[in-house]
């Protein structure tokens, strides 16, 4: 398996789960790999990158957020990215519409953020998506590269990224994009990474209730990376059988 698979718990699981789903993960050859993530909440990274090292595992650790702010301080309730980096958590998910939506964070503190991953090494997975009414008024494309514009803001040294577009009408709703959908965008996003970001490895993965039974399909697209996935991952069987594609 070549392409990128990252789970993101959003806020749901338990120490119980952490382990149990952590242990299954190690002891099978399709998910004990580089190229499986698991976005927890973070206040189980540390278990979880304890569990790393003692299961022996190839799996990576990503944070569902991270602080905008870099230097330890008066933040109350805010996360570093230099605290993540301690309990080996290599990717940070970085503009997801709940977070953009619920958070109201806007483009600005989104930079922050990225070129706070950056500092510390981590690569940044960084999510587009438009909503109904823009893909219903044929308005999304404009939207998306606006939303792409504000990686060529990025001033630190940029090596790896992974964009992942999760159109929001179809994240946890079951219904997803038509494949030829899913595969424009995904052109689009690679067009944009070529034209602009050419030194940059850049990963594009397509999220949006992904699970079980669609995943073989979306993940023979060509220009699919990976995928991201949400409620399907808080299901080791479902999720297995993503990994397993
Ligand atoms: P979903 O969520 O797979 O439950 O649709 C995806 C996401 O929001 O990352």
């Amino acid at each position: 398996m070549s392409k990128l698979i990252v789970a993101n718990w959003k806020m749901n699981g338990s120490v119980n789960q952490v382990k149990a789903d952590l242990a299954a993960y190690s002891a099978s050859q399709s998910t004990n790999q580089p190229g499986v993530v698991l976005a927890l909440p973070q206040v189980y990274l540390p278990l979880a990158s304890q569990l790393l090292t003692q299961l022996n595992a190839q799996f990576k650790l990503a944070s569902q957020n991270v602080s905008q702010f870099n230097k330890c301080g008066a933040y109350t309730g805010e996360v570093s990215a230099d605290m993540l980096k301690e309990f080996a958590v290599d990717y940070i998910i970085i503009g997801h519409s709940e977070r953009r939506q619920i958070f109201n964070e806007s483009g600005s503190v989104l930079l922050n953020k990225i070129e706070a991953a950056l500092l510390c090494g981590m690569t940044p997975i960084f999510c587009i998506g438009e909503d109904k009414s823009l893909r219903d008024q044929h308005n999304y494309t404009d939207f998306l590269v606006q939303q792409l514009e504000l990686l060529l803001q990025i001033k630190l040294p940029l090596t790896n990224l992974v964009i992942a577009y999760e159109p929001i009408w179809a994240i946890g709703t079951g219904v997803i994009p038509s494949m030829e959908q899913i595969d424009e965008i995904m052109q689009l996003i690679h067009v944009f990474a070529q034209n602009y970001l050419p030194h940059v490895k850049v990963s594009v993965l397509y999220g949006g209730s992904v699970n079980g039974k669609n995943a073989q399909d979306i993940l023979s697209i060509s220009t699919v990376d990976g995928v991201l996935v949400g409620g399907a991952s808080l299901k080791v069987d479902d999720f297995s059988k993503i990994c397993a594609y």
